[in-house]
């Protein structure tokens, strides 16, 4: 099925996939140079911090269990705790060594050749170790799943399902949502079914949320993110599209049913975001692309985007566990 090129993985990328099962409190790190003393205040990250064994582990770097990272700075110094979203998806791996739940590029159903997609099972995964947000006065962390995960800034505890998202079903929101001056949230979701549609919302830190706008498309686009400007909303659908059907019926982790087609064009879709209306569509060449930058819109009445462009989707190749003997992708 393969349509793009697989690269070979790079041993330097062998460090991303090193497990790193301590669950840390350090008072102060080691410092090289000079902090500001005037540098105060939290830098929280997340990502996988383990992945499992084999045959039954993460296959691939977006699928290992959500850490998250907190560096507290404070008068010249730095401290440094790290601490697991106690998840669903944690309990499965760690406690009984296998992905208990559907993964970017991990697939329990898929791997127990179960003709129910999984896609189409509400279970799911909770393990949110793409971003970080604050909605409120909560820390949320996310995936692309509709199961935003809420924990403690101070602690890193986990607290639990911090919001409802709207939408049930196969449907795959943004984890790099934008936030307006009201400090509400702006997101897009992926609805995937016999009439698949982009679907932008507004959520409040109260959990209300509004429709802003809904775009029939056929094949979706993986859309990892998007951009937001004063006056509107822009989508980017790349040439790696997925055929819902193919979703529901192939025997294939999510990421795997996404096809590249660098005979298509990439389209910008520009959604007026007070009236949600798509105002037009705009052609570029064909790119795939993970993150937005920035977004304006200018004095002339252009758009200036801002993005990280790749050729075509091979990077995602690059990211599979090394312990797996072959890489298969899109
Ligand atoms: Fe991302």
């Amino acid at each position: 099925m393969s349509d793009i090129r697989t690269l070979p993985v790079l041993e330097d990328y062998a460090g991303w996939f090193a497990p790193q099962e301590n669950e840390l409190s350090i008072d102060a790190l080691p410092v090289e140079g000079r902090i500001p003393a005037w540098l105060t205040g939290t830098l929280l990250r997340n990502g996988p911090g383990y992945f499992g064994e084999r045959p039954r582990g993460a296959r691939h770097l977006l699928d290992g269990l959500a850490m998250l990272h907190k560096f507290a700075f404070t008068e010249g110094r730095v401290s440094y705790a790290n601490r697991f979203l106690r998840t669903k998806a944690y309990q499965a791996l760690r406690e009984d060594g296998r992905i208990g739940y559907r993964e970017f590029a991990s697939d329990p159903c898929r791997r127990l050749t179960d003709p129910i997609a999984s896609l189409f099972d509400p279970r799911y995964t909770d393990n949110a170790s793409v971003n970080v947000i604050r909605l409120g006065s909560r820390l949320v962390a996310l995936t692309e799943t509709p199961l935003p995960v809420a924990f403690d800034p101070d602690t890193l505890e986990t607290l639990g399902v911090a919001y409802d998202t709207p939408g049930r079903g196969p449907v795959s929101p943004s984890a790099h949502p934008h936030f307006d001056r009201t400090g509400a949230m702006i997101n897009v979701q992926v609805h995937y079914g016999l009439r698949s549609s982009y679907r932008v919302y507004r959520q409040t830190a109260t959990g209300g949320f509004r429709l802003l706008s809904k775009i029939p498309v056929t094949r979706p686009a993986y859309l990892h993110s998007f951009a937001v400007t004063e006056r509107h909303v822009i989508l980017i659908e790349s040439p790696f599209r997925v055929n819902p059907l193919e979703l529901a019926t192939a025997r294939r982790p999510f990421i795997e049913s996404y096809r590249w087609r660098p005979d298509r064009p990439t389209t910008f879709l520009i959604i007026d975001r007070h009236t949600g209306r798509l105002k037009g569509r705009r052609e570029t060449d064909p790119m795939f692309f993970f993150h937005t930058v920035n977004a304006y819109d200018d004095t002339d009445g252009d758009i200036v985007l801002d993005l990280c462009a790749y050729p075509d989707p091979s990077l995602i190749c690059l990211l599979y566990t090394l312990t797996l003997p072959t890489k298969r992708i899109v």
